[in-house]
């Protein structure tokens, strides 16, 4: 795709130029020049300024002699021509729903669209009150043009991108409407997300969240217009953890049990009787296929499962399809594979002959070093914030009588994998179980349950949030759970 821009502002850099224009392209790091996905190819080169160190650390010479340069950093001078690369390019349809196959309708009188608002995939479902569901689709959350994981976006907002960030929230919700067969004028939604999004959908300011102590405009059960947001706990335990763990129905349960939502911010939940801590751990988006440079969300394509036949790798994918990239469930499996052979060692680092090119996992698909790194990273945080949690909480940990892993990490996790590399702990894998997308589900809940609003607030009011940045064993856990 080639594109002819002009700057508006001194400042203007390809990346912004581009977002202005609804070209969404990925910006895994927010902009900041340190994950390489924007790359783009500039015609003249003279219509930008000259590649920073930041450019020149992260492509070859090559690359820079061809024009390539990262749209984050690249200023542009003066009127220039921009091929976006088709790795950079955020798909403008892919998710789950067949919009040629489907007649769009208007909403029923009875029906509702319930809403998981992720911060890599957004996934919906039509509810009918009488019926229950009548369909499900999913798209990705353009947002991502912004940065992968909150942090990115809370920082994009507060540097003035908020109603451009609230814009593609729109569109994005326009479009699941859509691809679920629905008319989006007059649409309902009841939507069930990480406070981030709830915040950015609502056109709220994000400077609370931008820093300590992290204070929520609001997160109460509540109505704007069309949207209904389902209430969360804090800042960084959100709505989808809330509604998920509702729709497991461990609000209910007497015994203790352990709930981890798997995402760009891994939640977790301890609970206890009527005593319940909850946890946040910024794990950033490896686990979600997204932040590395073979990720995808788990859609048509995806490497959902890996085993190894030797040195090579034998994949599953999404739908039957040629691989196109590695979803969550991909990335344990294919961690586990490695490290089951060696081919990383324990510090996570591959070994001598793929240390260069990284490890071919099929067609074009590597897994490189950095992002080996990057999911040792989720890893780490995911695992210590739930030893922290179980420590803090006071709780025997072989009384946890359930342990129950969310996310949209693809069609179900290999368990055992997931504890051989250390994401949840090996002496409860026996309570262990995934719940999938039970934000979606508690979200149909909502709808179709009168009584279950009423779970979701008193559930809220019991929940003691755990700052791990104030527990003085957090940070050395982290780093002892970053080998594999
Ligand atoms: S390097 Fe440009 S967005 Fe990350």
């Amino acid at each position: 795709m080639i594109r002819k821009i002009k700057p508006r502002y001194d400042d203007d850099t390809v990346l912004s130029i581009l977002r202005r224009n609804k070209i969404y392209i990925f910006a895994d790091c927010g902009g900041r020049g340190t994950c390489g996905r924007c790359r783009v190819r500039i015609t003249d080169p003279a219509s930008c300024d000259v590649p920073s160190d930041a450019e020149r650390a992260l492509l070859s010479e090559n690359e820079i002699a061809g024009g390539i340069r990262l749209a984050c950093m690249a200023r542009v001078t003066g009127p220039a021509e921009v091929e976006i690369l088709p790795d950079s390019l955020i798909p403008e349809e892919s998710g789950h729903g067949d919009i040629a196959a489907r007649k769009i309708e208007p909403l029923l009188q009875s029906e509702v669209i319930a809403v998981d608002y992720g911060t890599t995939m957004i996934s919906g479902a039509v509810v009918d009150l009488n019926k229950g569901v009548i369909s499900e689709a999913s798209v990705i959350n353009h947002q991502k043009a912004y940065g992968a994981d909150v942090i990115s976006r809370i920082r994009a907002a507060n540097d003035g991108c908020g109603e451009e960030l609230r814009l593609i929230s729109q569109d994005d919700l326009e479009d699941l409407a859509v691809r679920l067969g629905r008319d989006p004028e007059g649409a309902r939604y009841i939507i069930s997300g990480n406070t981030v999004m709830g915040h950015l959908i609502s056109g709220f300011s994000l400077k609370g969240l931008g820093e300590y102590p992290y204070t929520p405009v609001d997160i109460s059960l509540r109505r704007d217009g069309n949207l209904t947001f389902l209430p969360g706990i804090s800042a960084f335990v959100g709505a989808d953890t809330v509604s998920g763990i509702c729709a497991c129905s461990l609000d209910k349960a007497g015994a203790p049990w352990l709930y981890v939502d798997i995402g760009t911010n891994g939640e977790m939940v301890l609970g206890a009787g009527s005593d319940v801590l909850a946890a946040s751990a910024p794990a950033g988006p490896a686990f979600e296929g997204s932040g590395i440079s073979c990720g995808m969300p788990d859609i048509y394509g995806a490497v959902t499962g890996v085993v190894m036949t030797g040195r090579k790798a034998v994949v599953s994918c999404e739908g039957g399809a040629s691989p196109k990239g590695v979803c969550g469930s991909g990335v344990i499996d294919l961690m586990a594979e490695l490290v089951r052979n060696r081919i990383i060692d324990e510090n996570g680092t591959l070994a001598d002959e793929f240390a260069e090119d990284g490890f071919p996992v099929q067609g074009d698909i590597v897994l490189t070093q950095r992002d080996i790194r990057e999911i040792q990273k989720a890893k780490a945080a995911i695992r210590a914030g739930i030893e922290t949690l179980i420590d803090e909480s006071g709780i025997e940990r072989n009384s946890i009588k359930k342990l129950v892993i969310a996310g949209s990490f693809g069609s179900g996790i290999d368990m055992e994998k997931a504890a051989y590399i250390g994401l949840i702990p090996e002496d409860i894998l026996k309570a262990a179980g995934t719940a999938g997308n039970a934000s979606l589900t508690g979200a149909t809940l909502y709808a179709l349950d009168t009584g279950f609003g009423n779970r979701l607030k008193s559930f809220c009011d019991r929940a003691e949030v755990l700052e791990l940045s104030c527990i003085p064993e957090f940070p050395a856990r982290y780093i002892s759970y970053m080998g594999v």
